[in-house]
C-alpha cells in the first residue's frame, strides 16, 4: 500500500478497509467535536488563524545512533490517541475539518506505521519523507492566515520558517493546559482502559510479592499481566520491598529479594491511547504488625477524605484535611507523645508525608495546569510548607485526580526533625522500629461526575 512518491493524498473518506487500527473506544467523535470547540476558543484568545501541532521526532543519545524510547506531544496525542504517530503532524483551522499529514517513512530497517482506523475523521496526507511532510503542513498552513501558532518541539521535526513567539505561545498554551484539565467521556472512557491494566499488574505483582519475589521478578509479573512494555508505562514502576518504599521515587530493581521481606510498595501505572493510570498500593508481611496496622489506618484515612470531595472543594484543603487526619493516626498509633491538634500545628505531619496530596492526571502522569488560575495563565502556588503541592485548583466534574496521602519513615527527614523544635513530641522508639519498613502510599485516581466521586481505581478493584 505504500507509495514511492515522497507524498500522496489519502481520499479514502471513511472507507478503511486498506487499513488496521480502527478506533473502538467509545465517545471518540464526540471528543473531537469538543477538543476542536477548545482549540476555536484558544486560538481566538491567542490571536492565531491557525495552528500546526507535530507529534515530534525522537533525538538520539549524544554521540550515538541510538534513542530513548519517543513520547508524542500530548497535544497531538489528544487529537491522534496513536503512540505510533512519531514524525507525523496536524493541521487545525477552525472552522475546518483538521488535516493530518501522517509520517509513513520509508525505511526497510524499520516497520512503518499503519494509518489508524481514526484517521477517517480527518483530511489525510500520508507523507514518506519527514522533511516534505513538514514543509507541506508549513504551506497550507501559511494558505489558510496570516497567524500561524507551532505547538511542538522545535528541532528536528520542528518548524524552519515561525517566528520565536510563535512556537508554543503561552497565551495558547496556558488557555489549553487549563482547558485540559476536565476530561472528554473518550478521555474518562481511555482512563478506565488504562486503569484497568494497571489492576491487573497490580494483582500478578500482589501475588509475587507473596511468593517472596525480588523486586525485579516483581517488576517483570507487573508487565506481563498488564500486557505493557515497559517503554509504554506512564512512568518507571515503582517497586519496593523494605526500607526502599521510604524511597519517594525508588527507581532500581533488586536481583535478589531480601532475607527478611517485611513491606512492599508498589507505584505503577497504565497507558491506554496515550492517558494514564496512576496506582500505588502498600502491603505487609505481617497482617498483626503496627506497620499493616498503619496501613489499615491510612487506607480508612483516603477513604473517608475521598467521600468529602464536592464540586468545588480547592484541593489545598483536602491536602490540609489529610495532615490533620495523619496528625491522628499519628497520636492513635503512639508514634506522638502530645495530641493529634498538638502534632499538626508543630508541623510533625510534614516530616511523615513530604509530598502532595496528588495531582491532575489524564495524558500525563502530573497534567499540566494544576496551579494555573485561569486560562490566560496566572498561578496559584501552594504555601511554602506545602511547596510539593502540584495541584491548588479547585475540583470540578471531569477532573480526574489522584489522591495519594502517605506515611513514611524516611531517615533523612525524621533525622531533621529528631533534632528540631518538636524532636520530643514523638515517640522515636516506634518510629526507629518503622523504619525498615520504609513508608505506606495508598493512590487512587478519582473524578467528580454530576452526581459524586467515581473511583476509577477502586472500582477496577472490585473495592
Ligand atoms: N507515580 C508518581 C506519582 O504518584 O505521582
Ligand atoms: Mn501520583
Ligand atoms: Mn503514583
Amino acid at each position: 500500500m505504500r507509495s514511492r512518491n515522497l507524498t500522496r493524498v489519502w481520499e479514502g473518506g471513511n472507507d478503511l478497509s486498506c487499513y488496521t487500527g480502527a478506533m473502538d473506544d467509545p465517545g471518540f467523535k464526540d471528543h473531537l467535536e469538543q477538543i476542536s470547540e477548545r482549540w476555536a476558543r484558544a486560538l481566538a484568545f491567542a490571536g492565531y488563524d491557525a495552528a500546526i501541532v507535530t507529534a515530534g521526532i525522537s533525538r538520539n543519545y549524544f554521540l550515538d545512533d541510538q534513542s530513548p524510547p519517543h513520547r508524542i506531544n500530548p497535544h497531538f496525542l489528544q487529537w491522534c490517541p496513536s503512540e505510533l504517530a512519531e514524525g507525523s503532524a496536524l493541521l487545525i483551522v477552525p472552522g475546518r475539518r483538521s488535516k493530518l499529514y501522517f509520517l509513513q517513512p520509508d525505511d526497510y530497517w524499520h516497520q512503518a506505521p499503519e494509518l489508524p482506523g481514526w484517521a477517517g475523521e480527518f483530511e489525510v496526507e500520508v507523507c514518506v519523507d519527514a522533511a516534505a511532510l513538514l514543509r507541506n503542513i508549513e504551506r497550507a498552513a501559511l494558505a489558510s492566515g496570516n497567524h500561524i501558532a507551532f505547538v511542538g518541539e522545535p528541532g528536528p521535526g520542528g518548524p524552519e520558517n515561525f517566528l520565536t513567539q510563535d512556537l508554543n505561545p503561552s497565551l495558547l498554551i496556558n488557555h489549553l493546559h487549563f482547558e485540559r484539565a476536565t476530561k472528554t467521556a473518550f478521555e474518562l472512557a481511555c482512563m478506565r482502559a488504562a486503569t484497568a491494566k494497571a489492576v491487573r499488574g497490580h494483582l500478578a505483582a500482589r501475588a509475587a510479592f507473596e511468593q517472596g519475589l525480588s523486586e525485579f521478578q516483581i517488576n517483570l509479573d507487573y508487565l506481563a499481566a498488564s500486557e505493557q512494555l515497559a517503554r509504554e508505562l506512564p512512568y518507571s514502576n515503582i517497586v519496593a520491598l523494605n526500607e526502599h518504599a521510604g524511597v519517594l521515587h525508588y527507581q532500581h530493581y533488586d536481583r535478589s529479594p531480601p532475607a527478611e521481606v517485611r513491606s512492599f510498595l508498589i507505584d505503577a501505572g497504565g497507558n491506554h491511547n496515550g492517558y494514564a493510570a496512576d496506582i500505588t498500593r502498600t502491603y505487609a508481611s505481617n497482617p498483626g504488625s503496627l506497620f499493616a496496622e498503619l496501613i489499615g489506618r491510612l487506607d480508612a484515612a483516603q477513604q473517608s477524605l475521598i467521600d468529602h470531595i464536592s464540586p468545588g472543594t480547592a484541593y489545598l484543603d483536602l491536602h490540609v484535611d489529610m495532615h490533620v487526619r495523619l496528625a491522628g493516626i499519628l497520636e492513635e498509633a503512639g508514634l506522638v507523645t502530645c495530641s493529634a491538634a498538638s502534632a499538626f500545628e508543630a508541623g510533625i505531619t510534614e516530616t511523615f508525608l513530604p509530598h502532595g496530596l496528588g495531582h491532575l492526571i489524564g495524558l500525563q502522569t502530573h497534567d499540566v495546569g494544576g496551579q494555573q488560575s485561569g486560562i490566560e495563565g496566572g498561578v496559584v502556588p501552594p504555601p511554602e510548607n506545602y511547596a510539593a503541592l502540584r495541584l491548588t485548583r479547585a475540583l470540578e466534574p471531569g477532573m480526574p485526580v489522584t489522591i495519594e496521602p502517605g506515611l513514611y519513615f524516611i531517615p533523612q527527614l525524621l533525622d531533621r526533625a529528631r533534632n528540631g523544635a518538636s524532636g520530643d513530641l514523638i515517640d522515636w522508639s516506634l518510629v526507629d522500629a518503622l523504619i525498615p519498613f520504609g513508608g505506606i502510599r495508598i493512590e487512587d485516581n478519582v473524578v467528580l461526575t454530576d452526581d459524586g466521586v467515581e473511583n476509577l481505581t477502586r472500582d477496577a478493584f472490585g473495592r
